[in-house]
């Protein structure tokens, strides 16, 4: 049965209080799959870390226990993931180890170079413009740094299950190949169930001889 349109809207920008509803049970949902994102990620407690998409926060607190000399931060498009998430962790931002803004990963509001780490789950499937969105993350990455992307893939099933005017799934293949237009080089590419995750960092500039 096709996801109905209201739901698929709620999981690309949730809102009020059917989003913060349904940011719930996503939480529970995809735990698994950011958990396994994180260990990929390996953030270490002196990282600066970007997070894109935190919805309803759980992944930036994980991260903040364990960046603990750090920094972590986050952009959502949605202003009720950002009052879900700032609630989640507000201790952390108190702190000043968490900062929260409203953005589009097409446009990110942090300088260049500022951030050794960044992570992506479940959220490449509504960016207009994913090669934009990963330039822009590349912006943002230091020489060095990590991107964790993860996402489900596409196939039959799965498009025909999920209204196409908000989901647009890609595969694999096609997501290393839009790392690369980003100038990123993968790393790894492992499965989580029938979710992918993929490292990658930063390709080395060229300077010319
Ligand atoms: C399906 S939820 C995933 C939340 C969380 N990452 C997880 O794995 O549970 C997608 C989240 O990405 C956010 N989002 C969608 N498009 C975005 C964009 N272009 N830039 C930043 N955030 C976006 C949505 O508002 C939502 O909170």
């Amino acid at each position: 049965m096709k996801r109905p349109l209201f739901i698929a809207q709620q999981s690309a920008r949730p809102s009020g209080l059917v989003g913060r509803v349904i940011a719930g049970i996503m939480a529970h949902e995809t735990a698994d799959l950011n958990e396994r994102a994180l260990r990929l990620l390996r953030p270490s407690p002196f990282d600066h870390v970007l997070e894109i998409g935190f919805g309803h926060g759980r992944t930036i607190e994980r991260l903040a226990s364990v960046v603990e000399n750090g920094r972590v931060c986050g952009i959502d498009v949605s202003e009720s993931m950002l009052a879900m998430a700032v609630r989640r962790n507000r201790r952390a931002i108190a702190e000043g180890r968490v900062e929260l803004r409203t953005a589009d990963c097409a446009s990110i509001p942090f300088d260049a170079a500022s951030f050794n780490a960044a992570l992506s789950v479940h959220t490449l499937y509504f960016w207009s413009d994913p090669i934009a969105c990963l330039t822009e993350i590349r912006r943002v990455l230091r020489p060095g740094g990590r991107l964790v992307l993860g996402f489900l893939g596409s196939d039959s099933a799965r498009r025909n299950s999920f209204p196409t005017q908000v989901y647009t799934f890609h595969e694999e293949t096609a997501v290393s190949a839009m790392l690369t237009a980003a100038e990123f080089r993968s790393i790894e590419v492992s499965r989580v169930g029938d979710a992918s995750l993929i490292l990658s960092m930063p390709a080395e500039v060229r300077t010319q001889a």
